[in-house]
């Protein structure tokens, strides 16, 4: 069936068990009993109760779906499968099923890879399993392009099974980026986002699946870079950031008035918040910065001593509900493994009526010559945050009851000249040293030091022009 066809009428998501499940079932029937005669157990796992159970309805019925059964570290299936011990929960995917119909659409895969990228960030298991027939040989293969492992053979009630794990943060790490790729790839084939897997989890009542204590201490930004090392360029970033900003204060008009607390989350050295606060066009709130790297945090609160500043982070705040008038996130968004949560974290500080205002890059509004672009894209490949967050933030925030009510761009340029800053109403050129302060941070990763070099080498010695969009995204919470 053609794509086209497909996703005019295609709606994917979470599957509440209990009212499902004889589709479920109808489905599994159809494909592996009916469909390749295997045998009747396939149709139910004794294991489906606690699963998690992803679905894709083409014209409302279900033609696709997938399971994932989330164990505690320890338990029958340990026994079953003779799985290596675990310290934190590990997940089972299985019965991926796909009306022969479909075959082609990789809707199956699309399943596939939205479940191993929701779950990675939001439960975070120690490793993932499979356990696959000798008819599944195929299977097993694509298993494998995924990181998965043969881990040995097992003899179970149902036959031989091949186990294969994903297991090692290495393993998973690379999959992870991977399968992030798919998900973008076919989310733009099927113009359809992912649903959301904290939302689903909160309403079943299992929030107790996430990962909250490993987020809680995760800094994807500073952990891949040196904090003496990048440091002066923060500043200076940070500096020029304002510059750049300052024409889009003038435009904000979403922001509850003052009095009320004004929260920047992942405030760094404290330079663009303390000059916020300077600001006239937010005369008035309580200024607070907020960072989880202690270093940034003694360092604001040595220059900037009239502001208050807190050591906390974005997925677990330390704020009351409903107690925030405003929460600025620069740069930010983009070093989250888990935006979606924070957002659902925001939404419980900001009073109603409140406001989140981002400002971002979005690395996917890059222009320049193809050996700088393929730079910018290789170390999107391999980095743990995402820089075109801001695509995807409108629907994650949805999601989160945060409706996005205005949107501006700024496109930071250089035309290959030594110019000075020239900040215009949409547009600032900088110069060629500062634009290019804005990519050296890839210099620090081993993975993409080699496209880095290739690239910097080009801009300083063909001039060209390179830009890159300044993103504003200001969500409001309902009154
Ligand atoms: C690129 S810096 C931006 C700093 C500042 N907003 C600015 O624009 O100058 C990102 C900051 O976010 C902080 N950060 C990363 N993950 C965080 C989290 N989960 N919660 C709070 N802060 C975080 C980092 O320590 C870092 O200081």
């Amino acid at each position: 069936m053609k794509v086209a066809e497909i996703k005019s009428n295609l709606e994917i998501i979470w599957m509440n068990f209990d009212q499902y499940k004889d589709q479920i079932y109808a489905l599994r029937k159809a494909v592996f009993v009916d469909g390749q005669g295997l045998e009747d157990y396939l149709m139910q796992s004794p294991y489906d109760n606690q699963g998690l159970h992803l679905g894709a309805f083409h014209n409302n019925r279900l033609v696709s779906s997938l399971s994932a059964y989330i164990f505690p570290p320890q338990g029958k299936i340990f026994e079953e499968f003779e799985l290596p011990a675990a310290k934190r929960r590990i997940v089972q995917f299985s019965r991926r099923v796909e009306l022969p119909e479909y075959r082609g659409s990789r809707l199956a895969e699309f399943l596939a890879s939205i479940a191993w990228k929701k779950i990675f960030e939001t439960i975070h298991p120690e490793y993932f399993v499979v356990g696959l027939s000798d008819t599944h040989s195929r299977l097993r293969l694509y298993y494998k392009t995924f990181g998965f492992s043969s881990y040995k053979t097992v003899e179970t009630t149902h036959g031989q099974r091949h186990i294969l794990l994903a297991k090692g943060e290495d393993v998973l790490k690379s999959a992870y980026i991977r399968v992030k790729k798919y998900v973008q790839s076919l989310t733009s084939r099927y113009e359809l986002p992912p649903p959301s897997l904290l939302r689903f989890l909160e309403e079943i009542d299992h929030m107790d699946y996430l990962i909250l204590g490993e987020l809680k201490k995760e800094n994807l930004y500073i952990d891949s870079l040196l904090f003496k090392d990048e440091l002066p360029r923060l500043i200076a970033q940070a500096r020029l950031l304002y510059l750049i900003q300052e024409p889009v204060f003038n435009k904000i008009n979403h922001l509850p008035p003052p009095p009320g607390t004004f929260l920047d989350i992942g405030c760094g050295p404290g330079v663009y918040l303390s000059a916020i606060a300077q600001n006239e066009h937010f005369k008035g709130y309580d200024f607070v910065g907020m960072d989880i790297s202690k270093d940034m945090i003694t360092y604001s609160s040595l220059s900037y001593p009239n502001i208050r500043w807190i050591q906390g982070n974005a997925y677990d705040t330390g704020f009351a509900d409903n107690s925030v008038s405003v929460v600025h996130a620069g740069f930010l968004f983009i070093h989250l493994s888990n935006p979606e949560l924070a957002l659902m974290e925001i939404y419980r500080i900001l009073k109603p009526g409140g406001a989140l205002y981002v400002m971002d890059v979005n690395d996917s509004t890059f222009e320049g010559p193809k050996l700088i672009k393929r730079m910018v894209q290789k170390h999107k490949d391999i980095y743990e945050g995402n820089r075109d967050i801001l695509n995807d933030l409108p629907t994650l925030a949805q999601n989160q009851h945060l409706k996005l009510v205005q949107e501006h761009s700024i496109t930071a340029k250089n035309t290959g000249q030594e110019n000075e800053v020239k900040v215009q109403e949409n547009v600032t050129e900088l110069g060629r040293m500062y634009m290019w302060a804005m990519y050296v941070f890839i210099a620090q990763r081993e993975e993409v030091v080699e496209y880095y070099q290739k690239a910097e080498e080009h801009y300083f010695k063909n001039p060209c022009q390179i830009s890159v969009q300044v993103q504003t995204q200001i969500y409001k919470k309902e009154e």
